[in-house]
């Protein structure tokens, strides 16, 4: 779990609703939540096992599995809006349920949708965008500054990081302006049929956010660059199938342009401006500090 903060209490625009939030207990999930809580609202979120999810008390904690559209039906019961994530188990692998999570939800009476995009076409978003019934937002974060929490072993302990392509450009986003930008899209007129990139508010290399976080700590970092093939090591060494360790040299490799350019999708949806790569540094310094 991150420790992220979200902005000061934003007002909210619209009247309180029931918002169900999947992927709840995600490093993006809670950001949903969180927000929507911020905003007045109501949420239910859905995980496999309540018992481990750790949510406050006002949050209602329903269990269900996306893999299993039938144990949403409950879970759907009287909510307005409704956050998918597009993936049900390890590694992400795509949902085959989609179309029949929104057969339910569109039977709820679910007015709004939004789709966690899981960086390629899934059953699940294709359901969701040839809805014409309900107001759908697919978010199409950029990387997640949550990312960097993967150096956290390696810095509390040898004061290092350890990656291949260095000078990299990335325009990372705070998972809780993708948080702010969801609630947004479920609880407000006006983002219906929309796709929104979303990224930070500057575009940083490896360098950048390892020098961010030496300051948040107060303690250098050394950064070593691994050749691909020693990344490629590592990765089979920590369990990553190999078309995940594909996937990873292409973005590392080869960053698509969206993934390097900075819009300004949070300021215009949220009214405010994306939270820095030094901001979330400074929030999370303690995961980075023996
Ligand atoms: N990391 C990045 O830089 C990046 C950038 C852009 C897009 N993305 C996309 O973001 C998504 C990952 O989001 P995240 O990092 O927030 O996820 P995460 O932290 O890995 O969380 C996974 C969530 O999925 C839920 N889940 C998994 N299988 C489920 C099932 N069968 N039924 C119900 N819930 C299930 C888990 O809930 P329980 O365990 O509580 O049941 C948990 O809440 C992926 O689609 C990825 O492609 C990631």
């Amino acid at each position: 779990m991150t420790h992220t903060q979200t902005h000061a209490q934003a007002p909210s625009q619209s009247p309180a609703q029931k918002i169900l939030v999947t992927g709840a207990t995600g490093t993006v999930g809670r950001q949903v939540v969180a927000e929507l809580l911020a905003r007045g609202h109501a949420v239910r979120a859905l995980t496999r096992n309540a018992a481990t999810a750790g949510f406050p008390a006002d949050v209602e904690v329903v269990q269900g599995d996306l893999t299993d559209p039938d144990s949403l039906v409950p879970a759907l019961e009287g909510v307005t809006g409704l956050h998918l994530i597009t993936f049900g188990g390890p590694y992400f692998t795509p949902l085959e349920t989609g179309p029949r999570i929104l057969e339910s939800a569109r039977a709820a009476g679910v007015r709004r949708v939004t789709v966690l995009n899981g960086g390629g076409p899934t059953l699940l978003e294709d359901a969701v965008r040839a809805d014409d019934g309900v107001d759908w937002t697919v978010l199409m974060p950029v990387e997640f500054m949550a990312n960097a929490l993967e150096w956290a072993d390696g810095i509390v302990t040898s004061d290092e990081v350890r990656e291949p392509f260095v000078s990299r450009l990335s325009a990372m986003v705070h998972e809780g302006d993708i948080g702010a930008v969801t609630a947004v899209a479920l609880t407000e007129e006006g983002h219906g049929g929309q796709e929104y990139v979303i990224t930070g508010p500057e575009v940083l290399t490896v360098g950048d956010k390892v020098a961010a976080i030496a300051a948040a700590r107060g303690r250098d970092i050394a950064l070593v660059e691994l050749t691909e093939e020693q990344a490629v090591a590592r990765w089979r060494a920590a369990g990553r199938p190999e078309d995940v360790i594909g996937f990873l040299l292409d973005v590392y490799g080869n960053t698509p342009e969206v993934g390097r350019t900075v819009v300004d999708t949070v300021e215009k949806v949220t009214g405010r401006p994306a939270r820095t790569f030094a901001q979330w540094a400074a929030e999370h310094a303690d995961a980075f500090t023996a």
